[in-house]
């Protein structure tokens, strides 16, 4: 998730393209970088790491113009860099661009353009689109624009400068998010609204599909869709990414452009109008989800590009280690139930503050599988030092591209849950899982454990992965009820067994960290084994009772506490017809295998940590005692 911005109008174009990026820091911050039409030919600047290394630079070195764009990084492909930052020029330099997105098809253009003679500068995916547009164009920038934008699959914000046209900025989106600010002689285009609000609080929120022709002396909005129908291509899911090779008629006007008043102030547009970043983090789940899976499944299989394990190095373990701390570890829990069942491997899924001081068995034959959203936890990295140490492979599953954990170990997965601003872990933990069940498959395919059908089937249920969540979301109505009524009590039990006891585990470091109440979760089988003792009418105990092998045993466990007095709040599937007759209150979820349910039953338990914390008076976004990233022992 980069932030991108542009400015096309009469005042000097760097302090706006500055401040823009400044207020859009919190989408992303590895590298940052500006391109502006000079007199005769593009100037830019751009610098790895905060954005102050890009000011102090261009404090140096001004650039005068009055159209220009900008870019903070996020990085997705490609380790945080000088080179990889953006803007990304043509060879000739008369052409830039900036991207927000993910190009999913970038691997077979690049290889196309290569064998055209163009050398790349970079390893990100962006580079190919401006690349593709110098190699279309004869002489109409808006003709090459969408030329290129035919040949592309993915999700994409771009914002298209050239000194040809040194007064206009071309926009595209499709997946991604981009406003156009409207002001009077001088126009603006950025990600999100916190950009262009101290400038204009006018804006055409741009469509699906949509290009834009952005000078001083106005906007001009076209249908990319409509050209492509119009021409009769081929369009991919509607997708607009038409047959390439198809040539095109001109782009045409749409006629559903809006001009639209924003009433939002900045700090509320920064967190898209919801009160904290960790419920606005928690409704950002399926898009993250979408993107984590982006480009990943193809064919009914699971493709990870630029992956170093072969398919034979990875028939070569004979067990799984997995270490992480908190809610990675919980993500981890759940991947071992997925790769036992999968992969028929065996798998510890061990604190990584025990691993890296435990005496290790370790070895060649190892894979060790390291969860972390920061990429910075020092238990966490110890323990991949050493794991390495011993002669076992690493493979990373993090949120953070080029940090510490990746670079010290062989392989690397990433998320593309975008920046995770608030302590309490949400959407990483969700895309951790997903991004684990898909190197599960990945492992099952290659050792040959799993039949390609069922893998298959479990792929074609993670599609709808997306919107099972964002229907999950939709209970957030019945979760404040059941934290109005149930946030001053001292104690919360969460009980759950196989897949679904790790986000008992879950449910309950959400509760503690954010709103101080004592939570413990609890593998269900256990509760007669002492736990049980603690029950009485005087907290709740959470149940994850979805349809599973272990659905019965739920059931019992359900009764036995109710036998003793005790509240059962249960997550049940929403076919389910019994559980909600043994309970007090009751969230339902859709029905999925059950490798899947893990991911959808602890959404309620989020948004229940996160109402719980705010009737109580506090900020859930900053948790007392607590950090982001524990870079410390
Ligand atoms: C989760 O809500 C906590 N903030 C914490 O447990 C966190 O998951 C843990 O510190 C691991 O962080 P990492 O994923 O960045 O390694």
């Amino acid at each position: 998730m980069c932030g991108i911005i542009g400015y096309s109008g009469r005042r000097p174009a760097v302090p706006i393209i500055l401040d823009g990026l400044r207020r859009l820091e919190y989408r992303g911050y590895d590298s940052a970088g500006v391109v502006v039409c000079g007199a005769e030919r593009l100037l830019g600047e751009k610098e790895r790491g905060r954005l102050d290394n890009l000011v102090r630079l261009l404090a140096l070195r001004p650039l005068a113009a009055t159209t220009g764009v900008g870019h903070t990084r996020w990085a997705t492909h490609g380790p945080p860099s000088k080179e990889n930052s953006h803007p990304h020029y043509s060879q000739d330099e008369t052409f830039a661009v900036v991207h927000n997105g993910i190009i999913e098809n970038f691997h077979d253009l690049r290889r196309g353009l290569e064998r055209r003679g163009v050398r790349f500068r970079s390893q990100t995916d962006t580079e190919v689109i401006v690349h593709l547009i110098a190699q279309g164009y004869e002489g109409d920038l808006l003709e090459a624009f969408r030329r290129a934008l035919e040949q592309l699959r993915g999700a994409y914000a771009v914002l298209l400068v050239s000194s040809r046209h040194p007064d206009e900025i071309l926009a595209a989106r499709h997946g991604s998010p981009l406003i156009v600010g409207v002001g009077e002689g001088e126009n603006f285009l950025a990600s999100d609204v916190p950009a262009i609000l101290p400038y204009t609080r006018r804006a055409i929120y741009l469509k699906e599909n949509r290009v834009a022709r952005v000078t001083p002396a106005g906007v001009e909005v076209y249908d990319l869709a409509a050209t492509a129908r119009g021409r009769g291509a081929r369009t991919s899911d509607g997708d607009g990414a038409g047959d390439g090779a198809a040539r095109a008629a001109r782009l045409e006007r749409s006629s559903t452009t809006r001009v639209v008043t924003i009433d939002l102030d900045i700090k509320a547009a920064e967190k898209e109008g919801f009160d904290h970043f960790m419920v606005k983090e928690i409704h950002e789940q399926p898009r993250a989800i979408e993107e984590t899976m982006r480009g990943r499944v193809r064919g009914g299989e699971v493709v990870f590009d630029d992956f170093p394990l072969s398919p034979a190095r990875l028939r070569k373990f004979n067990r799984v280690s997995i270490i992480a701390c908190g809610t990675a570890w919980h993500a981890g829990l759940v991947a071992k139930f997925a790769i036992e069942e999968f992969a028929r491997m065996s798998v510890d899924a061990v604190i990584s503050s025990e691993f890296r001081y435990a005496n290790l068995v370790l070895g060649r034959r190892d894979l060790v599988i390291a969860v972390s959203q920061s990429g910075e936890t020092a238990d966490t990295l110890a323990g991949v030092r050493e794991a390495r140490r011993l002669g076992a492979t690493v493979v990373t599953i993090c949120n953070v591209v080029g940090s510490s954990i990746p670079r010290e170990s062989n392989a690397v997965l990433y998320t593309h849950a975008g920046p995770e601003v608030a302590v309490a872990s949400t959407k990483a933990y969700t895309t951790q899982m997903a991004l684990l069940l898909l190197f599960a498959l990945r492992l099952a395919r290659a050792r040959g454990a799993a039949p390609r059908d069922r893998v298959a089937a479990v792929l074609e249920q993670m599609r709808a992965l997306p919107g099972m969540v964002r229907e999950t979301i939709g209970n957030d109505r019945t979760i404040r009820q059941i934290a109005a009524k149930y946030h001053k009590v001292y104690n919360y039990l969460f009980v759950g067994r196989r897949y679904n006891y790790p986000t008992a585990f879950e449910g309950a470091l959400k509760l503690k960290e954010i709103s101080y109440i004592h939570a413990e979760g609890y593998q269900a089988g256990e509760l007669k084994h002492g736990p049980i003792a603690l029950v009485d009418g005087s907290f709740p105990t959470v149940a994850i009772c979805v349809r599973s092998p272990v659905y019965e045993k739920m059931l019992s466990n359900i009764q036995e506490i109710k036998a003793r007095g005790g509240l059962v709040l249960a997550v049940a599937s929403k076919s389910d017809r019994r559980v909600s007759r043994l309970v007090d209150w009751l969230v339902r979820v859709p029905d999925t295998d059950e490798c899947l349910s893990p991911i959808l039953a602890v959404i309620p338990l989020q948004l229940l940590a996160y109402h719980v914390s705010v009737r109580r008076g506090l900020d859930p976004d900053r948790p007392r005692n607590l950090a982001k990233s524990v870079t410390v022992e």
